[in-house]
Parts: C-alpha cells; structure tokens; sequence
C-alpha cells in the first residue's frame, strides 16, 4: 500500500551570522497509513526541523536546500502558501511541548477550538460551541463546560495539553506530528496523555509522528522507529527490530543508555 508520506532527501539549512549550516542532511522518512512513527535521537540531531519542514512552518532564518514531501500524491514542498495553509488546517495537525505557548492567554479554551472549527467547517458560532464540547469530551475532560469557559492559566499542563489535542483534533487530521508532547509533564499526566493519544489514533485512523528522544517512550508506542543523529537518519525499522537488534552505534547507545537505568 501507498504510504501516507513520503519524505525524500530532504535537506533543511540556516543561515547564522552570514554561514550556511545544514541542520537536516538528506532526510527519507515514510509513514503509512495508520501508522505510529516515533522519531528518535539526541537533542539537536535534527528531528523537529525534519517536522517542521513537511508543512513548511520554519524558522525565518531556514531554508529548505533539497528534498520531496509527498503528502496525498502531491509535493508539499512545492505548494505556495495558500495551499498549504489549507494542508495545516485540514489534514495534518501539530501539537507540541508546551501547550500553553501556542494557545492564546486572552481567550477562554472553548472561543480557542470555536474558533478552529469556524475557519473550517461550515458552522455557525453556536454549532461550533457544541462541537467545541464534544472535542473536549472525545479527549476525556470530564467537566467539558468548565474547562471550554476556563482561560489557559486556569487549567493545568496536562489539561491544556488535552484541550490543545483536542483543537487539533478539529480538523480531522489525517496525519498527527507530536513533537515531545509530554516532555514538560509529570510521568503520570504523561501515561495519561500518551494513552489518550494511543487511543484517539486507533479510534479516529489518523497516523501518528511522534518525536521523543525519550526511548522508553518509543518502545511504549512505536510500530515504526526512526533514529536520527547528526541531521541523518541513520537507522529505521519496526520497533521490535529496534530495541532487539539495533545496528547502529548510536541507536545501540540511546538503548544502553535506558537499560542502565531500568527504564527499557
Ligand atoms: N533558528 C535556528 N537557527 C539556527 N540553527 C537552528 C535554528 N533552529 C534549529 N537550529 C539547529 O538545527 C539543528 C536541529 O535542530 P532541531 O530543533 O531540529 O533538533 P531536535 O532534534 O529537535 O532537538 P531537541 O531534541 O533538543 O528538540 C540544531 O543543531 C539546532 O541548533
Ligand atoms: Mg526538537
């Protein structure tokens, strides 16, 4: 079966203090249908530029060098904005570390998802309240009132991590990237929304491309692994394959690095 994306020796470079480095060396990466993804490796080796760059949402000073991201049988990297504004609305959706850095402090979290689905849909202001309910419902918020009329400082990491998801969730995306979601929350808030994610992608269908340089996590929720080092992906396989025999030294070193304190 075809995949669902398709990256191709893509290459991503900054401009810094009149040099040119390249961040993201001739990246290939495909995901399938329904599949979990985790990209895995050390910090800097180039995993959220690779994510960033599949919609284009980089920094001013990056430059895609190289590369193909084909998407439902088109290159994104060659839509202009317009087109891909709509790709971001509507079939691939972001979440990230910190929630509350991507949702806006003088809005309550109901008029924030509201507001989504009216850009989206065909949906009057009333339709969208109700849809907003259900969203926060489907991630499993309890109280759905309390917390639509709730301002993002009222709520906590987790529970804004939920109504974020659930924002996301708004545009029925087909492909979900969670760049380190859960890194900013405590382990079990992190079960939580680990499990809630697991469950939404089985419920809902959508792929899922999860970034972690957190390997106990990668082991928990993997079909496919992706190790990146030095802006290369360097290996890839399913996740038994992985975590059973690794082959490279960097792979094996992230491995080594869990079992020596018990958490593989
Ligand atoms: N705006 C920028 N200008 C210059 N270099 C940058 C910029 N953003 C990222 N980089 C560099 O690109 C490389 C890849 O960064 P990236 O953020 O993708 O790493 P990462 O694998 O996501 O790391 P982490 O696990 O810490 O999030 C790093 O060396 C980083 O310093
Ligand atoms: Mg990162």
């Amino acid at each position: 079966m075809q995949n669902l994306l398709s990256i191709n020796n893509l290459r991503v470079g900054f401009s810094l203090g009149g040099k040119s480095i390249e961040a993201v060396k001739g990246v290939n990466l495909k995901i399938g249908h329904n599949e979990a993804m985790v990209l895995a490796g050390e910090s800097g080796s180039g995993k959220s530029i690779t994510s960033f760059a599949i919609t284009k949402i980089l920094p001013a000073n990056a430059r895609i060098i190289a590369g193909e991201v084909y998407f439902g049988g088109e290159d994104l990297l060659k839509l202009d904005e317009k087109a891909l504004a709509d790709v971001r609305g509507s079939s691939i959706a972001y979440i990230f570390q910190e929630p509350s850095s991507f949702l806006n402090p003088v809005y309550t979290i109901g008029s924030q998802i509201s507001e989504v689905i009216m850009l989206h849909q065909r949906k009057s202001r009333e339709e969208a309240g109700l849809a907003a309910l259900e969203l926060l419902q489907q991630v499993k918020i309890n109280d759905t009132q309390r917390v639509s009329e709730s301002y993002p400082h009222q709520l906590s990491g987790g529970m804004n991590q939920r109504a974020f998801i659930a924002m996301s969730l708004a545009c029925k995306p087909k492909l979900l990237i969670a760049d380190e979601p859960t890194t900013s929350l405590d382990v079990t808030i992190e079960a939580e929304i680990l499990q809630l994610l697991m469950q939404l992608k089985r419920q809902l269908g959508f792929s899922l491309l999860f970034i972690t340089h957190n390997l106990s996590i990668a082991k928990r929720i993997a079909d496919r692994v992706s190790i990146m080092y030095q802006g290369k992906i360097v290996e890839e396989g399913s996740c038994a394959e992985i975590f059973s025999s690794p082959k490279h030294f960097h792979t094996r070193e992230l491995i080594q690095a869990y079992e020596k304190i018990g958490k593989l």
